[in-house]
């Protein structure tokens, strides 16, 4: 819900990865996907490695393009969540390094 919220960001339902371009002009509470404070997440740095890594990876072998009638439906839960998953056709990319 915070990250979702209209006081707090500029059309906060579109997919607009560039307003995280550039992370000073983001309220430092405003986007708190590993909380913040004494409880901050531990993990985090370590998350952020390893989803670039898994998505490197996956990106490297498969493109991804949505299949019409699947759009993912968000879901409020204790975080954002898509409801029955995100739905993909994956088809394999030529390996450049093979
Ligand atoms: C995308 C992945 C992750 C997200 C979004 C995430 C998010 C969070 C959040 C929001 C909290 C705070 C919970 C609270 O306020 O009580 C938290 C705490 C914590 N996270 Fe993560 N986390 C992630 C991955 C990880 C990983 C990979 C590890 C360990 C390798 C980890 C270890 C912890 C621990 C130990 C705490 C408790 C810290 C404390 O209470 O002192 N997290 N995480």
């Amino acid at each position: 819900m915070l990250h979702r919220n209209h006081l707090l960001w500029n059309d906060p339902d579109a997919f607009k990865p560039e307003r995280f371009a550039d992370p000073k002009a983001i309220d430092r509470f405003a986007y708190l996907p590993f909380s913040a404070g004494s409880r901050v997440c531990i993990g985090a740095s370590f998350a952020i490695q390893e989803a670039v890594i898994i998505l490197a990876t996956l990106l490297s072998h498969f493109e991804f393009t949505a299949i019409s009638g699947r759009d993912p439906k968000p879901v409020m839960i204790l975080t954002l969540r898509a409801e029955g998953g995100v739905w993909l056709t994956a088809k394999p990319v030529m390996d450049r390094f093979d």
